[in-house]
């Protein structure tokens, strides 16, 4: 991103914190009734119209450097296997035999020529070719041609591998990102290398964990010997991407960003060691760019409404220089992971349970947590809900 630009958001965050002030919501306070995240209705309708069919971001490109790297993908409906091609494309196809449906590759891997089923060892090329049929012989004539994957769309772009879990369906990526395009392009995020990656099956609807990502407002509260000490809490900047403002950005200051104010801009350095990026990307991604490191997090919906999947991969920004360098990183993963894990996900899971009482009928979203009215406005249009949200009583 352009020093300009970085410079320009730490003057927004110093005003906040002179004025004791965030950005907020014209409309808010709002309350949202807790149906959204116990209803089995809309949950279905997310799935089907949000996750069915919608660009998912799946993985970064970093992740299949060469030819033949591949992974399987399992957190969706659709199992899916994402390749990269001798020609350097990456293509993605139901994981899934031409012969009798069973899965053609497990998990992750590099430098494969072919994926040969373990059932019958039927082999297809990293284009999904049917390249050889076990025995061919004694099984009879087949038109290999008609015995592919089934191919699903893929692109890649910025660095980021994009895959829709539907055969027919169209999307492009920048039609996909709007206005975020250019912004994360300036990331280079082609250029991230893989540290560690964890995950949580939990009691908590999809929705419900990505709250937890997208307001500071619980900053103080909730992360006193952990965020706290170093970063503002209910202070951040919100800015809004993407053709409908289905994405934003969320800049979360450190403490040491008033620091700049009474020095002059020449003497600020890196603007960005004052403060941190989070990206909400429609519909699942929350996305964590500091200076030296970027958390991704995706999130899908579970087996049942109060139940979801928080995958989290944990990149350094360019490769790591030394062996220090790496041991920072992992232990940098390790102080993200137990923070969600023991502070924001353990709240997720008590106000799930709490929510699947029946006994509450509304949470409220403040005005300083315009990210969180409109997102959920967001879900409701895509499922093509009707909007629920209304004033807070006064
Ligand atoms: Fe794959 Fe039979 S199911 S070879």
């Amino acid at each position: 991103m352009e020093r300009q630009e970085l410079i320009a958001v730490a003057r927004r965050m110093i005003e906040y914190a002179r004025a004791g002030t965030t950005a907020t919501h014209e409309e808010g306070p709002r309350r949202n009734p807790i149906s959204t995240y116990t209803d089995e209705a809309q949950f279905e309708l997310e799935k089907r119209r949000i996750f069915g069919r919608q660009p998912q971001l799946i993985c970064f490109s970093s992740d299949l450097p060469n030819p033949g790297d591949y992974r399987t993908h399992d957190d969706l409906d659709v199992p899916m296997l994402v390749v990269r091609t001798d020609d350097g494309r990456v293509k993605a196809f139901l994981n899934s035999c031409a012969h009798r449906a069973m899965r053609v590759a497990e998990g992750a891997g590099s430098g494969v020529r072919t994926f040969v089923c373990p059932y019958h060892a039927w082999a297809y090329d990293l284009n999904g070719r049917l390249a050889g049929i076990h025995k061919a012989s004694t099984f009879g004539a087949v038109d290999k041609s008609c015995y592919g994957l089934v191919e699903l769309p893929c692109e890649e772009k910025y660095g980021l591998v994009y895959v829709a879990p539907a055969p027919d369906a169209t999307f492009d990526i920048d039609e996909h990102l709007g206005d975020l395009a250019p912004e994360l392009a300036g990331w280079r995020l082609e250029r991230a290398r893989f540290i560690e990656t964890g995950e949580w099956r939990l009691a908590s609807n999809w929705k419900l964990a990505l709250d937890t990502f997208c307001e500071g407002y619980h900053f103080g509260p909730l992360h006193p010997e952990t965020i706290a000490p170093l970063a503002m809490t209910n202070t951040m900047t919100y800015d809004r991407y993407g053709r409908h403002g289905e994405h934003h950005r969320l800049g979360f200051p450190l403490k040491s960003v008033v620091d700049l104010a009474d020095r002059p801009e020449e003497e600020w350095g890196d603007p960005h060691a004052h403060f941190n990026f989070v990206y909400y990307i429609f519909p699942n991604i929350s996305l964590l760019v500091s200076p030296n490191e970027i958390e991704f997090f995706q999130l899908y919906p579970g087996e049942r409404v109060g139940e979801h999947l928080t995958r989290y991969s944990a990149y350094t920004r360019e490769a790591p220089e030394d062996d220090a360098r790496w041991q920072e990183a992992r232990e940098h993963f390790q102080f993200i992971y137990d923070v969600v894990d023991r502070e924001d996900y353990r709240v997720s899971a008590a106000v799930q349970r709490n929510f699947d009482t029946g006994l509450r009928r509304y949470t409220t979203f403040g005005r300083n947590e315009p990210s969180l009215i409109n997102m959920h406005r967001t879900f409701r249009k895509m499922a093509g809900l009707p909007l629920v949200d209304e004033p807070a009583p006064e």
